[in-house]
């Protein structure tokens, strides 16, 4: 049966079982890299909470959490590129090791942003994990250390990504009906 979130998605990127399986292997990697570490996981509101809160259940070692929310102005399906912070970390950072964990990485103008301010607060080391990336749509270079799926330039929701707030609570990454957010 489709519920009304399912109805309105046209096809399956990814699976529940293929997300799983690649965040295990992301967190193996981590673990295995920062062996004798501790990290500070920074998480992106909001889409990132989902594949964050997977994540560090694989990770195996010290870590503490902490979250920076920031909007960028645009359409619902395009970023404009003019960013600001709306809920910074509650955390001093300097001399920490840092992982930002993101939902996607589109043209890449919200992580320029944020690792220009986290570089500045002077952490040890900072290293970006996203689960998705849609490289075809990058104006800035950023280097992802530990990537999930390079998906092709279709705007994506469920697993933590939303279109208007909605669609988050799906357990696959689907590709929206383009007549869901025609004329927005
Ligand atoms: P960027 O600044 O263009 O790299 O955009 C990154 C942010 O835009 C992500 O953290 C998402 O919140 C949002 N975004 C980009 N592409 C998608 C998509 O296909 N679905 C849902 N959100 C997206
Ligand atoms: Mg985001």
């Amino acid at each position: 049966m489709l519920t009304r979130l399912e109805s309105d998605i046209q096809e399956i990127l990814l699976s529940e079982e293929e997300i799983e399986a690649k965040v295990k292997e992301l967190g193996e990697r981590i673990s295995e890299d920062y062996q004798d570490r501790e990290l500070v996981i920074v998480g992106v509101l909001r889409g990132a909470f989902l594949f964050l809160s997977d994540l560090i259940r694989h990770i195996k070692v010290p870590i503490s959490v902490d979250f920076v929310a920031i909007s960028s102005y645009g359409g619902y399906t395009e970023s404009s590129g003019v960013v600001k912070i709306v809920k910074d970390l509650d955390e001093s950072i300097e001399g920490r090791h840092i992982l930002i964990v993101e939902d996607i990485v589109d043209t890449g103008l919200t992580l320029d942003y944020l690792l220009r301010i986290i570089r500045a607060r002077k952490p040890a080391s900072v290293k970006v994990c996203a689960l998705l990336d849609k490289p075809t749509r990058r104006q800035v270079e950023v280097d992802i250390h530990y990537k999930g799926f390079e998906i092709p330039d279709k705007f994506v929701v469920g697993y933590g990504l939303d279109f208007n707030q909605r669609y988050r609570n799906l357990p696959f990454v689907g590709v929206l009906k383009p007549d869901v957010y025609a004329g927005k």
